[in-house]
């Protein structure tokens, strides 16, 4: 469910990892999200995702433009408490643990934070159940499977309770079981605790399941819609299966729909 309260703003955002070259890596950027909506980015490589997911965690710093993530402008100061509103999860799990077991992995961030022993107990129960991953809680995170230690990584995120999870392909090393059993664990989050969720994928019909779709070419937002918008009048990007089944279909002269349709509309007029 969408609530109506903005929980990203970013503002005019510009950025120069070498302030010596004169090309913007990304140039003047704006969009906003709302409080558990789900956001997919797309783009070719090299057009900013990853860049723009750093300075949303404030791993990097704009050179010009602003970032507010629930109501508080991101700065050197307020970083650190912006980090638990807003977690990143990277597409390779193996260089995002620290623990020797599941949970300290899991409470690592919590302990740097103060939290008394008996809470950060409770909390990284909750989190490691929130992403089924309770019953790994004394094992080796070197030792679990890709998916798995996708999912340890959230779990280290979801103990700071936070408004939004950036996922940078993160299911790139997944088995495709793996990644929609991942898929439907963060659906479950977004309806149980509302959660935001932003995930940079190259899979159209990943792409496809989110309330909007931005698109990025060579440092800017090309389109800001929904995915029936974006695969409707962007051709450069490879639709999602049904979309493609779809067009595939009308061209042998049936009958289908003449629109945009998602699986589950593509399921329902198949089976009708
Ligand atoms: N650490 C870095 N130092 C210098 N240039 C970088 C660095 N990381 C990325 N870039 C450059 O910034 C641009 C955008 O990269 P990136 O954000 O990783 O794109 P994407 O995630 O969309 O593939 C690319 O031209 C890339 O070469
Ligand atoms: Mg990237």
């Amino acid at each position: 469910m969408v609530a109506d309260k903005t929980i990203i703003e970013v503002d005019n955002l510009t950025f120069r990892y070498d302030l010596r070259k004169k090309k913007q890596i990304l140039s003047a950027i704006s969009f906003s999200v709302k409080q558990g909506e789900w956001i997919a980015v797309v783009g070719d490589n090299g057009s900013g995702k990853s860049t723009l997911a750093r300075l949303l965690v404030g791993l990097l710093e704009p050179e010009n433009g602003t970032i507010t993530i629930d109501g508080i402008q991101l700065n050197e100061e307020t970083k650190w408490d912006i980090r638990k509103k807003i977690g990143l999860v990277f597409q390779n799990p193996e260089n995002q643990f620290i623990g020797t077991t599941v949970q300290d992995d899991v409470a690592f961030g919590l302990e740097n934070n103060n939290t008394p022993y008996n809470e950060m107990k409770q909390i990284v129960e909750e989190a490691l159940q929130l992403v089924e991953m309770d019953m790994y809680w004394d094992q080796d995170p070197s030792r679990l499977s890709g998916g798995q230690k996708q999912r340890v990584a959230i779990a280290g995120i979801l103990a700071f309770k936070p408004n939004v999870i950036i996922l940078d392909e993160a299911f790139v090393m997944l088995d495709p079981k793996s990644r929609n059993q991942l898929l439907s664990t963060l659906k479950q989050l977004r309806e149980k605790r509302n959660i935001t969720i932003i995930s940079v994928t190259h899979d159209m019909n990943e792409a496809a399941i989110a309330d909007r779709i931005l698109v990025m070419d060579d440092g800017t937002i090309i389109q800001d819609s929904t995915p029936e918008a974006v695969f409707k009048t962007n051709q450069q990007l490879a639709a999602p299966f049904p979309e493609q089944l779809r067009r595939k279909l009308a061209e042998s002269g049936s009958n289908v729909p003449q629109t945009y349709m998602t699986e589950d509309e593509m399921v329902r007029w198949l089976c009708k």
